[in-house]
């Protein structure tokens, strides 16, 4: 395993690269659809491997939610950083960030594709971001470490906290500025959420804005009891899509995001993000990586 590396990344890095060379060969044996088939599928791939996971997307969206205060926040989940997609591309989403006036930053977790202690320095741009940035941690940040297999948050939370994150793990922020509660499950995904803690390090007196990794966390609360406002991520949007279908059916890897996908769901007062980042293998095909600057107009009416 090289410097910086992850066995997950290198391994799918080789079977995609064992999937061009057999495509450009068949190109010169194969002969007439198939052969042009065989051409378009490798473009195809090309471009979802090459251009598509670095073409970042600035989402504007505007809701209206009377419970909460005007608020404008950004946006974006499963950063999934990796050897070959890190420092560079959050520079980017930071600068991208800076350029609008917002509020906070909310990031619902997954942040690593692999190994934290060997990432975690890729986080630095997050330290330029001049506003709070709130996060919950997702189930690739608890994947083992090491030889013993030891789940690896603890290390990311420190590389998070060095970063200047504020991470909510099964609790509560209170931000007097805009009299309104973040709260944050850990990973709910592998189970490490406790709403209990999390609902118990709140005041109901105020609303609340939940960060939770999986959109499954509203299977958890009725229409009495659900959130301000829900903020997830996970699903990745698909990460590969159909034109004009959506997802490649049972990708998503969740029952609430295979239904709702990305974007915003009033019925459930549920945003989830299409991420920016990729796991498994770094291919995103009509969905590219997106930061949403989500504005709140609570007089506006839906
Ligand atoms: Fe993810």
């Amino acid at each position: 395993m090289s410097r910086g590396g992850t066995l997950h990344f290198w391994l799918g890095e080789f079977f995609l690269w064992l999937v061009f060379l057999a495509g450009a060969g068949s190109f010169f044996v194969l002969e007439g659809i198939l052969k042009w088939g065989v051409f378009v599928f490798w473009i195809v791939l090309l471009w979802a491997h090459f251009l598509e996971p670095f073409w970042l997307q600035v989402e504007k969206k505007t809701v209206s939610l009377s419970e909460l205060p005007a608020l404008k926040i950004a946006i974006f989940s499963d950063l999934h950083l990796s050897p070959g997609k890190g420092e560079h591309f959050l520079q980017l989403i930071v600068t991208e960030i800076s350029k609008h006036k917002v509020d906070a930053v909310l990031i619902p977790g997954d942040f690593f594709w692999g190994r934290a202690l060997l990432l975690g320095e890729k986080l630095a741009p997050l330290k330029k971001l001049s506003v709070p940035v709130f996060a919950t941690l997702g189930n690739h940040d608890h994947f083992p470490e090491g030889r013993r297999g030891v789940d690896q948050s603890h290390i990311a939370e420190r590389f998070l906290k060095s970063a200047g994150v504020q991470l909510l793990r099964n609790e509560a922020y209170f931000w007097p500025e805009k009299k309104m509660w973040i709260a944050g499950t850990d990973d709910n995904d592998r189970g490490f959420d406790d709403l209990d803690k999390t609902m118990g390090s709140l005041s109901l007196k105020h609303p609340f804005l939940l960060l939770a990794h999986s959109p499954d966390i509203v299977k958890k609360f009725s229409a009495e009891t659900s959130p301000a406002l829900t903020v997830s991520g996970h699903t990745h949007g698909g990460q590969c899509r159909i034109p004009f279908l959506g997802a490649v059916p049972g990708v998503i890897p969740c029952e609430t995001g295979r239904k709702f996908q990305r974007c915003w769901y009033p019925s459930r007062r549920l945003f989830v993000s299409g991420g920016v980042g990729e796991s498994a293998l770094r291919l995103r095909f009509w969905n590219r990586p997106v930061l949403t600057l989500l504005e709140n107009n609570p007089d506006q009416k839906a």
